[in-house]
């Protein structure tokens, strides 16, 4: 008798509590149709919908209802949505977090076994458009066919080159990644080569793709991509015009920054395309929607990156020993007043936290971000809704701690063995310890633009 009471009042009381605040306290248990439908149309389906990341779709009540449990215990845990930043530092646009009340009413609606309620109440299932916001790309750069990934439980990096021709110099505003396969692309790195069309005959000449140890050498890379010029000089390279990690949708700056100048000939070069390990044998057909523009592009953004491979070094050297936790440091004093846009931490398996902030000469701190708990998965480009200004002679931190104990349900290695940084190598199992943070030299008035340009999804 006891334990009925307590399992029947557990999930009306919390109703209770939240309806307090929000609406009349009614005495009826949470529903699918008017209270958990709009909180998953809104946190979730934009992943889980069929050619996404995520392994099932959450667009009906049956796709929700026959996991509730689950569903309950993800986002008690706040495993779902992913959003590894810590809400209480700072916050970014399009921040995909529950609130308490939200995360109460789907416990309650799954604990009291997952009611549908009435059904003509649930809001309309969301629709998401072939292309973003921007609409119909004016050129799509995609390669005649797709790639093969071998299903040998190993991570790939492969160099590609997306070459193109145009009749004229164009103005870009926007290039949008489009993942083929977007359980096996992992992360993304796109650079945009201009030829100068003098030196070069054909931008489509060389390969398309190199796999990792086909290009060891990167003079070599190079030429058998044939991103050189024909006289073998390096053309112009415009570095990280283009990322992609998963859970990464693309945002456009307004109109006033960013932007790209097109050569008439030139090539996107990817370095690399990284596609985790795959059980089974698979294929990536990837390509990136390019959007013309009628003015020229805006102030420039430029890229800062902090650690590995970067303008600062890492305090001690990245070594991490076999059964510590250890923390590094890397700081880099600011030269001009810069606003900051996107931030993006960088570490893999044996991350375990990561801090980033500016320090005033007086002490003061501009925070930046924080992720208490690393997840290797989730590597999100975080914007600022207004631009940051980090003033001239501050000094950028970014503190990072690594796992490399047993503890860690992450660390490739059983038992653990020294992981260390390897030449920036991007294997999972070396480690990397990056702050890339995109910038702009401070205009007076940068605070107050929205960067809430057009973003995709
Ligand atoms: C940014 C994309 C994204 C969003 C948003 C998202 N998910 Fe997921 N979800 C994933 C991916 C990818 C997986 C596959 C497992 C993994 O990589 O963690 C997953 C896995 C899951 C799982 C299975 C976990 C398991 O171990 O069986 C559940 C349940 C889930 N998500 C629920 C939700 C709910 C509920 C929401 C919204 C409140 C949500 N997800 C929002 C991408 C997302």
């Amino acid at each position: 008798m006891h334990h009925r009471i307590k399992i029947f009042f557990l999930p009306i009381s919390l109703l209770c509590t939240l309806s307090i605040s929000l609406w009349s306290c009614e005495t009826r248990t949470p529903v699918w149709s008017e209270d958990i439908a709009p909180i998953v149309f809104k946190n979730c389906s934009v992943c889980h919908r069929p050619g996404e990341a995520a392994p099932f779709p959450l667009l009906t009540y049956r796709d929700a209802a026959k996991r509730a449990r689950t569903i309950a215990r993800m986002v008690s845990s706040r495993s779902m949505p992913p959003w590894p930043a810590d809400p209480s530092y700072t916050h970014f646009l399009n921040e995909r977090l529950l609130t308490q009340e939200e995360i109460d009413l789907i416990a309650a609606w799954a604990a009291a076994g997952a009611p549908e309620g009435d059904s003509t109440q649930t809001p309309p299932t969301p629709v998401f458009p072939p292309y973003t916001a921007l609409g119909k790309p004016d050129l799509i750069l995609q390669h005649p066919e797709p790639f093969f990934i071998q299903g040998d439980n190993r991570d790939h990096f492969v160099a590609m080159k997306f070459p193109f021709e145009l009749p004229q110099n164009t103005w870009v505003r926007a290039i949008e990644f489009i993942p083929g396969n977007r359980q096996a692309v992992h992360h993304m790195n796109g650079h945009l080569i201009s030829f100068d069309a003098n030196r070069k005959q054909a931008a489509h000449e060389g390969f398309l793709h190199l796999e990792e140890g086909e290009f060891s050498v990167p003079a070599l890379t190079h030429k058998k991509l044939g991103i050189l010029h024909d006289d073998g000089s390096y053309p112009n390279m415009t570095p990280s015009v283009v990322n992609y990690l998963p859970g990464v949708f693309f945002l456009k700056y307004p109109d006033e920054i960013g932007g790209y100048h097109f050569p008439q000939k030139g090539a996107l070069y990817v370095k690399n395309m990284h596609y985790g390990p795959s059980p089974k044998d698979t294929f990536d057909h990837s390509k990136f929607h390019i959007y013309f523009s009628k003015t020229p592009p805006g102030r420039p953004v430029q890229e800062m990156i902090l650690g590995t491979l970067g303008v600062s070094p890492i305090e001690p050297p990245l070594v991490i020993p076999p059964g510590t936790i250890k923390k590094f440091i890397t700081k880099f004093i600011v030269k001009e007043d810069i606003s900051v846009l996107t931030l993006n931490p960088h570490m893999h398996l044996t991350g375990k936290r990561f801090k980033g902030y500016a320090l005033g000469p007086e002490g003061d701190t501009i925070r930046l971000i924080h992720i208490p708990d690393w997840d290797f998965r989730w590597q999100y480009f975080y914007t600022f809704p207004k631009m940051v200004k980090i003033p001239k002679g501050y000094t950028l931190v970014a503190e990072g701690e690594f796992d490399n104990t047993s503890k860690n349900p992450n660390n490739p290695f059983d038992p653990p063995r020294e992981i260390r940084e390897q030449n920036g190598s991007m294997r999972t199992t070396d480690e990397m310890f990056q702050f890339i943070i995109s910038w702009l030299p401070y205009q007076k008035g940068d605070e107050e633009i929205s960067l809430e340009g057009k973003s995709g999804k």
